[in-house]
């Protein structure tokens, strides 16, 4: 842990509720093993108080904040300049102080990026299974677009959500990457191939472990890998099955570990090791089982 004294950053989350974050873990050490005076906090902010809560921590010479439920979206309005992916996407979840105010950015989705790489799951050229059309499905559609996918097909219950996705995606990429089907449409997807599913919504989370989006073997025969944006439990039901019928499983929790690399990375300078990025991620598997 850094020690603390008269030159000491302070970053921090911002969110409600803030109690079960893991985001402390990873910047407290990162900043002791890269050497930087930096120390990081949670800050519980109650409804009405977000914008005092962005004035104050730039008054207060804050170096970084990261953003969470609820206020990736409300948290745009306070901010002095926005990168043009977080700007897309709508969400940020990483402010990097600048000499007039915060500037947002989104990490999630490079940090799943980062954490597909790192798992070995590539996007270019592959047609890919979207299961969901909430808040994230859309963040993830508009990422897997932008990285060579040659094809998205969302999944989702309700599918007038996932067409507005796919209007959007299609008119952003000028091209007809993104279809819509309703979930148990998947049995008209030619079978003559295998796809890369992302698992992106809220179903299998803590406490409703025992269920997924699509439970019939036939679907997890049709994917190579299947990648779980859940986190809790590790391995979902979701994971479960895929791993039963022969595909690749991963789950969230590196996502997680890179989002908050990325958001480090952008206060620092520093660039962090796949190596050091790892022996975060120890520490976090320890602080979840704590
Ligand atoms: P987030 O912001 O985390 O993406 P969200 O916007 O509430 O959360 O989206 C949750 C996703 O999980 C949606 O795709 C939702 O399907 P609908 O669009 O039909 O609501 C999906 N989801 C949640 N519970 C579900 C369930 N029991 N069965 C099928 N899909 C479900």
């Amino acid at each position: 842990m850094v020690e603390i004294n008269g030159n000491t950053y302070t970053c921090g989350l911002i969110g409600n509720p803030v109690e079960h974050t893991m985001s402390p873990v990873i910047h407290n050490n990162l900043a002791s093993a890269t050497g930087e005076n930096i120390v990081y906090v949670p800050f519980h902010v109650e409804t009405g108080r977000l914008e005092a809560a962005v004035k104050g921590a730039f008054g207060l010479n804050i170096l970084g904040m990261n953003v969470t439920v609820p206020y990736k979206s409300d948290v745009i309005p306070f901010l002095s300049d926005i990168d043009p992916l977080a700007q897309r996407i709508g969400a940020v979840n990483t402010l990097v102080r600048t000499e007039n105010g915060y500037k947002g950015y989104n990490t999630d989705m490079p940090g799943l990026l980062r954490a597909m790489k790192h798992d070995g799951v590539s996007v270019e050229g592959e047609q890919i299974i979207l299961l969901g059309a909430g808040g994230v499905a859309r963040a993830v559609a508009m990422l897997l677009a932008d990285n060579g996918a040659e094809k998205i097909i969302i999944l989702n219950r309700t599918t007038e959500k996932a067409q507005k996705i796919a209007d959007e995606v299609n008119e952003y990429t000028g091209k007809e990457i993104v279809e819509v089907k309703k979930l148990d449409e998947y049995k008209s997807l030619a079978s003559d191939r295998k796809y890369l599913a992302v698992q992106a919504t809220s179903v299998g989370m803590y406490p409703n472990v025992d269920e997924a989006v699509i439970e019939e073997d036939e679907f997890y025969n049709m994917i190579h890998t299947g990648y779980d944006l859940i986190f809790n439990p590790l391995e979902t039901k979701f994971i479960k099955l895929c791993r039963k019928n022969g595909a690749n499983g991963f789950h969230g929790y590196r996502m997680l570990l890179y989002q908050g690399v990325i958001a480090y990375e952008l206060w620092t300078g520093d660039s962090v090791s796949d190596e050091l990025a790892e022996q975060v991620y120890e520490k976090m598997l320890v602080a979840m089982n704590a």
